[in-house]
């Protein structure tokens, strides 16, 4: 069973929707752990599903590394097989990487490298596009600049606003994230193979 430290920073709707699939007995993975940079709305979802979780805020802390550090800590208390960002929007610090990486990966709501970055879906309607995406990658130093594990073109509705495109995208997003992990669960993907 493999199983899943998940970080978020927002309203975890994806998180929800990985803690409902994990609950099908057929599903290899199961989250033991959901973690925050900030007191999140989404750390609900840990606790209707009874998960232990923690807020590792960053306004507390002096420096980038000094928050990575103290993540560090939360996480390895767990030695989850495969920590997943599902909406943490915080760039992780080197230290992190350097101890977990190439075991996280990352949702991403665009059709990487297209429109990296915190604004992705805004920046695909302002670019005019018909089309973007949803991806999932291994977390590599750069800004969504990982290698890309599945991606899937999301057509844009005429007239989608941010929220109604990044809501579809999310639904593709949760299905590819489940996807990856069940890849990995079933050794198809192999994360150790994505070390720089
Ligand atoms: C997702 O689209 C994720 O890819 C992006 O932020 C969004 C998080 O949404 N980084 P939620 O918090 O899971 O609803």
């Amino acid at each position: 069973m493999l199983t899943l430290a998940v970080l978020i920073s927002g309203g975890g709707s994806n998180l929800r929707a990985l803690l409902e699939e994990t609950r099908h007995p057929d599903f290899p993975a199961r989250v033991v752990v959901v973690g925050a940079d900030r007191d999140a709305q989404g750390l609900f979802h840990a606790e209707d599903f009874d998960i232990p979780s923690f807020a590792v805020p960053y306004s507390s802390y002096e420096t980038r590394e000094q928050w990575g550090e103290a993540l560090i800590e939360q996480l390895a208390r767990w030695n989850a097989d495969v920590v997943v960002l599902s909406g943490l929007m915080r760039l992780l610090p080197r230290n992190v990487l350097d101890r977990f990486a190439p075991h996280i990966i990352n949702t991403h709501p665009a059709y990487l490298p297209e429109f990296p970055g915190a604004h992705a879906v805004r920046d695909a309607l302002a670019a005019g596009a018909t089309e973007t995406g949803a991806s999932v990658i291994v977390v590599d130093g750069g800004v969504d600049s990982g290698p890309v594990l599945r991606r899937e073109r999301v057509a844009i509705p005429a007239g989608a606003t941010e929220a109604e495109l990044h809501d579809a995208i999310k639904l593709v997003e949760r299905r590819l994230l489940s996807e990856v992990l069940v890849d990995i669960a079933t050794e198809k993907i192999r994360l150790e193979e994505y070390r720089a």
